[in-house]
Order: structure tokens, then sequence, then C-alpha cells
């Protein structure tokens, strides 16, 4: 990739310097060959995962079904309580569907401590029934005192659907680790938390987040392909042909039937934060490798691990070390912040590239800008940072993170390509509505995926894809399941 801060027209780096962030952007690199053997793997996986369940010596992508079988147009209407969790924060909504593919909605996020993350889940879920109760009390709701109150449940982790409002968890990921809660059926770990504290509603939904950002991006546009999630973690699900998903054992009648009634697509959540879990193609460093071994799910979320929000700063921070180590960086110092498990966080990354964005906002010296986050943010002392130091540490970012938006593009491109059959000789935009933090504040983070998109799909196709931020979509989304589960249920249906 061609890195947009440039290192060798501001002053000489050190050649000790130089020689090793050249060695860290061999590591980092990631050829457009590279990229196009991610994508074929990727689809492998794809494929494989909607054939059937991993056996214990296999491990590929989960692709689940979501017991979605339409998306919105636009035209639903009503009130519903939706909660996220899954992200940094909790969230509870009230999200008013007006019907025009608008929406007007009212939010409370709550912070879920570290303790709550890896303490007893039943804990988990008093805490977040709690915060419904005081979402329900402090900022109230428009629907009638007698009105059962339906939630949709935006839970960001991969859970083993079988119906809409039914599912057991099967892993956590994103540093949950609560106690007694794989197998358990979370919408039944809500349920009871919300029955025990008296609260008058009723889970109807049960949502990944990248699906509820499918279900809200077409709400908004009329029309979605694809809904991923490139924040705290990524993930993304898409709309599948039901007789490919060939592990759902429908039979040739059953498949004709759905189709007669229109029911012949069904969404799918990939997981394809898991992609890679066997180390096939995947380009781990030796900083990739640390960060895994010590997170709490090693071997686990490989694709994750180098794309994501809760990953990159880890990976960046190590680097950064590694550099330290050598003597090159910081004079050989580093600090406490520098040090500790998670001490850079990925909005660091956006504070020390965003200067060198030609027309950002920052105006003045960009490497004063880094200083000045360098000093702030990670506690070194300013006599440590010479100028070549703060463009060093600028560069490591833009390289693990550049590596990150090209590992991300080969999702996309992989989504396209499994998609073909259904979307070939259609000339409308293929679009992906994307949400979370990277997707928001990255800086560059859309062209970087967009090159890299061009490079594995050629000018032409990757031309159809749209990317479409849909902000908040996790909420609305779920306010849209527990709109399709009420539909369902009024109609009769199972
Ligand atoms: C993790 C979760 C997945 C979620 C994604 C984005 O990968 O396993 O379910 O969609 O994070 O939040």
């Amino acid at each position: 990739p061609s890195y947009l801060l440039p290192r060798t027209s501001q002053d000489e780096l050190p050649a000790a310097l130089d020689q090793a962030l050249t060695d860290v952007e061999n590591q980092f690199d990631t050829p457009t060959d590279l990229l196009k053997q991610i994508t074929d793997r990727m689809l492998w996986e794809f494929n494989k995962g909607l054939a059937g369940a991993p056996t214990d010596d296999e491990s590929f992508m989960p692709m689940i079904p979501s017991y979605l079988q339409q998306v919105p147009h636009g035209t639903e209407k009503g009130t519903y309580l939706a909660l996220d969790l899954g992200g940094t924060n909790l969230r509870v909504c009230e999200v008013e569907l007006l019907g025009d593919s608008k929406w007007r909605m009212k939010q409370q996020k709550y912070k879920v401590s570290e303790a709550l993350k890896v303490g007893e889940v039943t804990a988990l879920f008093d805490y977040i029934a709690g915060s419904v109760d005081h979402f329900l009390t402090e900022i109230g709701t428009s629907a009638s005192e007698d009105e059962k109150l339906h939630l949709g449940f935006t839970f960001s982790f991969p859970v083993q659907q079988t119906a809409i409002a039914a599912g057991t968890l099967m892993s956590w990921t994103k540093g949950f680790e609560c106690k007694n809660a794989i197998g358990k059926d979370v919408v039944q770990l809500l349920q009871d938390a919300l029955d025990r504290k008296h609260i008058h509603v009723r889970c109807s939904a049960l949502v990944n987040d990248t699906c509820g950002t499918l279900m809200a991006a077409a709400y908004e546009r009329g029309d979605c392909l694809c809904g991923g999630i490139f924040g705290t973690g990524t993930n993304g699900a898409y709309v599948e042909d039901i007789d490919r998903l060939t592990k759902m054992g429908f039979q040739a009648d059953e498949l004709e039937a759905n189709k007669r009634h229109g029911l012949d697509k069904m969404v799918v959540n990939t997981e394809w934060g898991a992609f890679d879990n066997e180390r096939t193609v995947l380009p781990f460093t030796v900083f990739d490798s640390r960060v895994d071994r010590i997170s709490i799910n090693p071997r686990k979320q490989a694709y994750e691990k180098m794309i994501s929000g809760m990953y990159l700063g880890e990976v960046t921070r190590n680097v950064l070390l590694h550099l330290v180590d050598s003597q090159v960086l910081f004079k050989g110092y580093s600090t406490r912040a520098l040090n500790a498990h998670y001490g850079l966080d990925t909005a660091l990354m956006s504070a020390l590239e965003a200067p060198f964005v030609p027309n950002s906002t920052e105006s003045g010296d960009p490497l004063a800008a880094v200083r000045d986050v360098l000093t702030s943010s990670l506690g070194l002392a300013p006599a440590l940072v010479a100028d070549a130091d703060c463009s060093a540490a600028a560069r490591v970012s833009e390289v693990v993170g550049t590596r990150g938006c090209r590992l991300a593009a080969c999702a996309i491109a992989a989504t396209v390509r499994q998609t073909e059959q259904t979307t070939q000789g259609q000339e409308k935009e293929l679009v992906f509505g994307l949400d979370g933090s990277l997707v928001e504040f990255y800086p560059r983070f859309e062209q970087r995926v967009r090159d890299a998109l061009v490079e594995i799909l050629g000018a032409d196709q990757a031309k159809k894809v749209k990317i479409a931020l849909a902000k908040d979509g996790s909420g609305v989304g779920a306010a849209l399941c527990a709109q399709a589960a009420a539909a369902m249920e009024s109609k009769g249906a199972t």
C-alpha cells in the first residue's frame, strides 16, 4: 500500500530507526495477491459454514441463520424498546418507527464494568434489567401504561439461534467472559431477570448487531445486502439464498413452499471475526501472536484481532514497545501506559494519524500534534520525544491500521462474490451498511478499504460497492426485529 505519512521527506530518520520501521512495514505488508488469497479462503469458509457445523478438529466461521427472512421496506411502524449489549457500552433505547424510513430514538448508555464482564452471568443480566428499569423510570416511554412493551435485544456475540427470540450463547468475544453462560438461552436469561424485577417488558427478538445494522440500513435506504460492524469487534451479516443454507435441512418441497411465499432468503450472521482461526492465510506477525496469546480467548477470533478497535491499539502498542526495546524509539524508555495491557486505546491511533490527513480540521504542525498525544495520553516526557519519534509513532499506527483496513476489505469482497449469483446482471449498487467506531472515527477508513477492494475485485466491480454509514443501526435494527416478530406473531406464524 502507499502510505500517507511521508517518512523521508521530513527530517531524515536516524538510520537504526529507519531500518526498524522498514522491517515493521515488511511484516505488516499485505500485497494484492495475499488479499486475493484471503478472500478466496474466506469464501471457502463461508460455504463450509453454510453446509454444516464444524467438527472437533475443524474450525470455521459459524454462518448463523438469523431467522430473519425479509428485510424492511421503510414502511414499518410502531414503538419498541431496544437493548444493545456487546460494544463499549450497554444501551437502552426506545425507538419509534415512523413508517417513512425515519425514526425517533431516546437512548441512555450504561457502563458495563470490567467486573461484570467476567462475573456470574446472572449478575450481568440483573444489571441489564436494572438499566431497563432505570430507563423506564427516568427517561420514560411513550407507550401507554397497560401496553406490554416489546423489546428487541441486540446481543453481539456468537449465538446459535433457534428462532427469532431464542438462541444459546456459543462463546464470548471482545473481553467478555461471564461464568455459567455458554450454552444458555440468552433471551431466557434476560426475560428471567426482567421478571425478577417485575418489569413489564417482553423480549420478543434476539438479534446480532450486524443483522440489526442490515435491517436498519434497509429500512432507511430501501435496500441493503450486508450489515457490517468494524468497532470493538468485527462481523458481518448478509442476505443469503435459503437453498444454500443447506445445514438448515430444508426438504425440496419446503424450499418450494418458501419460494412461493417469498421466503427464499435469510439473513446469515457470518461471525467473520472467527475467520482463519486455523491460521492458514492471515499474515500473523510476532506482535499478533503475542496479542493473541495473552488475550482471554487465545486462538479465537483471529481475523477480529487484526482488524477491530479492541485490538488495533494493542497491536500498535506492542510494535512501539518492540521499537523501544530495540533502543530506536523514545530513547529506549517506556511508560506505565505503554506497558499496560490494552494501555493504548485505538482512539489514540486516530489522534496520531489525523494531523497528517490533508484538509483535516487540524491546523499547524502535525508533528507537534503527535507530540501532544504522546506526552499527554501515553505519559512520555517531552524530552524523550524527538521529531523522529513522532513521525515513527504515527507511521507505526498507520502501518497497523492500514493492514486492518485492507484485511477488512477481504470480508467485503468475499460477500460481494458470495452473493454474485443473486446480484448478477443487476446494475444497482451493492449496499454495505457499516457501523462501528473505526468506520465512524478512524481517518481514511473507507479510502483504505476502497483501495484494497479495487485491488481484489477490479475497478468495475468495486465501483458497485456502496459503503453507507449506518450509525446506531443496532438499536433501530433491534426495534425492527421486534416489529417483525410481532407481525409474525399476529399472523399466527411460528
Ligand atoms: C464480535 C462478536 C459478534 C459481533 C461483533 C461486532 O465479533 O462475536 O457477534 O457482531 O463482535 O460487534
